[in-house]
């Protein structure tokens, strides 16, 4: 299974994620993406009929913002950088 988190301190507010895959990722007040599974922590397993989302919105994304690991995200190895 899959893991995935944004990193909201690169993500330039493109787009993109959330309209290949508008049930993982959607946009805060500014247009920054986040994970919706779980606040984007990284700790929801992405269920697999949506793992093919997951990969073409992390393909698509410009700044390499979307972060996708078999293991759980923890707070030695999270989204932001
Ligand atoms: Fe941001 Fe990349 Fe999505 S720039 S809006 S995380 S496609």
């Amino acid at each position: 299974g899959f893991y995935t988190c944004v990193d909201k301190e690169t993500c330039i507010a493109c787009g993109s994620c959330g309209a290949l895959a508008p049930d993982i990722f959607d946009y805060d007040d500014e247009g920054i993406a986040y994970v919706l599974l779980d606040g984007n922590k990284g700790k929801a397993l992405m269920p697999s009929i949506l793992e093919q989302d997951m990969i073409d919105a992390q393909e698509s994304c410009p700044t390499d913002s979307i972060k996708v690991q078999t293991k759980s995200f923890d707070q030695n190895n999270d989204c932001t950088s």
